[in-house]
C-alpha cells in the first residue's frame, strides 16, 4: 500500500476533478496558480503544490468540480481485501472522532460491482478503527459533512483521498432561482472560456434562462475568483487548517477584483419570470450592475455593437414536439445571420438534429456533456460585410 506524503513544506500531489472536455482549461488554470507537474487525465487533471495552492485551487479555479488530496493506493479483489487495506490507514491524521463524515465511492471497470457497497466497508473499517483504539466512533452525515473521503476503485486499483472542497465547487451561491433547465455552473463557465472571448467586447446569451452563463462571463471578466461568496470549504475542517493564510488569499483575490467593464453584458429570455430570476441570481453574485437584461425573442433582439460573443443553451425539445423544436432552431439560424452580424454566435446542445436545422456551416465543435446528455458547442462564425 502506498500512502502520501504528509510533510507540511513538501509539494503533494492533488487531483482536480471536472466535466469532460474542460480538463484542458482545467489545466491551464492551474498552471496559471502555480501547479507543477500537471498531468491531464479524464475529466480530472493531476498536479502537484503545497497547502497555499490547495487553497487557491478552491478558491480560484472556474472549472473545477472538487480538488482532492490522494491519501493512499492500493490494490484490493474484493471487500474483504478493501476493509482490511482501509484499516490499515492511520485515520486519527484525518478525521476527529467528534467529527462527522461521508464516504463517496466511484467504480469503473472493476470486479467491485456496488458503490455503496463499496462506501460501507470503508465506512465500517473507518469507525471500527476508532472503536478499537477510542471505545467511541465518528458519526456519518450524508448530507453536510465535515469530512469527505474519495474511494475510486477502477479495476482493483482503489485510491483513496480526502475532499478538499466540500460541497462540490459548481455550487458557487448565487443561484437562487433556476429555471427548469440551469446549467452547472462549472459548465457555463468552461463553455464560456472555450468560446476564447476576449473580456473586452460584447458578450450575450440571449436565452438566458436563470442567467448562470452571463453571470459566470461577468466574473471572467471582472476577475473575481468564483469560490469567493462561498462560506464554507472542506479544509476548513481539517487539523492543519490554517485560517490566516486562507484570509490572506481572500484578501488578495478582493484587490484584484476590476471595479467596471467598459463594454456590455446582455442577457435576454423569452420567458418574463427568466429575466427576474437571473437578474435575482446576478444580484447574488455581485455582477448586477455589469449585466443588461431584456425580456424579448431572441429574433426580435437588438445586440450591443459587434464583435462580440453570443452564447445560447436553447431548450433540446424533452417538453415539445419535433415540429416545433425544429421551427426553434431554424429561427435561430435566421436571427444570427439578421441580428448578430460580426458575433462569434455559440450554441450549446443536446439536440444534435435540431442543431442540423439552423443551416449555417459550423466553424468549430466541441464535445462536452449536460449531465448525461451528450451534447456540443457549435460556433458560427457571422462575418460582417466588412469583414468579408
Ligand atoms: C435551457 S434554458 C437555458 C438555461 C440557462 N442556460 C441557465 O443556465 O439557466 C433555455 C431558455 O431559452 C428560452 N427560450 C426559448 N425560446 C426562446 C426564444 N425564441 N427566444 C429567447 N429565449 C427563448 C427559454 O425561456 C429558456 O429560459
Amino acid at each position: 500500500m502506498s500512502t502520501e506524503t504528509i510533510n507540511r513544506n513538501l509539494p503533494f500531489r492533488m487531483i482536480a476533478k471536472t466535466l469532460f472536455g474542460l480538463e484542458e482549461i482545467l489545466s491551464k488554470e492551474l498552471a496559471d496558480l502555480g501547479a507543477g507537474k500537471l498531468k491531464i487525465m479524464n475529466r480530472s487533471v493531476e498536479f502537484y503544490g503545497d497547502k497555499q495552492l490547495l487553497y487557491k485551487a478552491n478558491l480560484w479555479c472556474r472549472t473545477a468540480t472538487r480538488i482532492l488530496k490522494p491519501m493512499a493506493s492500493f490494490k484490493a479483489a474484493n471487500e474483504n481485501e478493501l476493509y482490511h487495506k482501509v484499516s490499515n490507514i492511520e485515520w486519527g491524521k484525518y478525521l476527529d472522532i467528534e467529527q462527522t463524515f461521508a464516504i463517496d465511492a466511484v467504480i469503473t471497470k472493476s470486479q467491485f460491482t456496488n458503490s455503496l457497497y463499496v462506501a460501507q466497508k470503508t465506512k465500517d473499517a473507518i469507525v471500527d478503527q476508532f472503536r478499537r483504539t477510542s471505545g467511541r466512533r465518528p458519526s456519518v452525515e450524508l448530507n453536510n459533512p465535515d469530512i469527505r473521503i474519495n474511494v475510486y476503485i477502477f479495476k482493483n486499483e482503489c485510491r483513496l483521498a480526502i475532499d478538499s472542497s466540500g460541497e462540490a465547487l459548481f455550487k458557487r451561491g448565487y443561484r437562487r432561482k433556476t429555471g427548469k433547465a440551469p446549467l452547472n455552473e462549472v459548465l457555463a463557465a468552461g463553455i464560456v472560456m472555450l468560446s476564447e472571448w476576449d473580456k473586452k467586447s460584447s458578450f450575450v446569451d440571449a436565452m438566458c434562462g436563470s442567467g448562470t452563463i452571463v453571470i459566470e462571463a461577468a466574473l471572467l471578466a471582472r476577475n473575481i475568483a468564483p469560490g469567493l461568496t462561498r462560506k464554507q470549504f472542506g479544509f476548513m475542517n481539517w487539523p492543519d487548517y490554517d485560517q490566516q493564510m486562507f484570509d490572506s488569499i481572500c484578501k488578495k483575490a478582493r484587490g484584484v477584483v476590476i471595479p467596471e467593464l467598459n463594454f456590455e453584458i446582455f442577457a435576454a429570455d423569452l420567458r418574463e419570470a427568466a429575466v427576474y430570476d437571473s437578474q435575482d441570481n446576478a444580484k447574488e453574485a455581485g455582477v448586477v450592475e455589469n449585466i443588461s437584461f431584456k425580456h424579448c425573442a431572441i429574433k426580435d433582439l437588438i445586440p450591443p455593437e459587434f464583435p462580440g460573443v453570443l452564447i445560447i443553451n436553447p431548450p433540446y425539445g424533452e417538453r415539445i414536439s419535433i415540429n416545433e423544436i425544429e421551427e426553434l432552431y431554424h429561427s435561430i439560424g435566421d436571427a444570427f445571420k439578421s441580428n448578430f452580424t460580426g458575433y462569434d454566435a455559440f450554441i450549446f446542445t443536446g439536440n444534435l438534429d435540431a442543431a442540423k436545422k439552423i443551416g449555417l456551416r459550423t466553424s468549430r465543435r466541441i464535445q462536452l456533456y449536460n449531465g448525461s446528455i451528450e451534447c456540443r458547442l457549435l460556433k458560427f462564425e457571422m462575418y460582417s460585410g466588412s469583414r468579408k
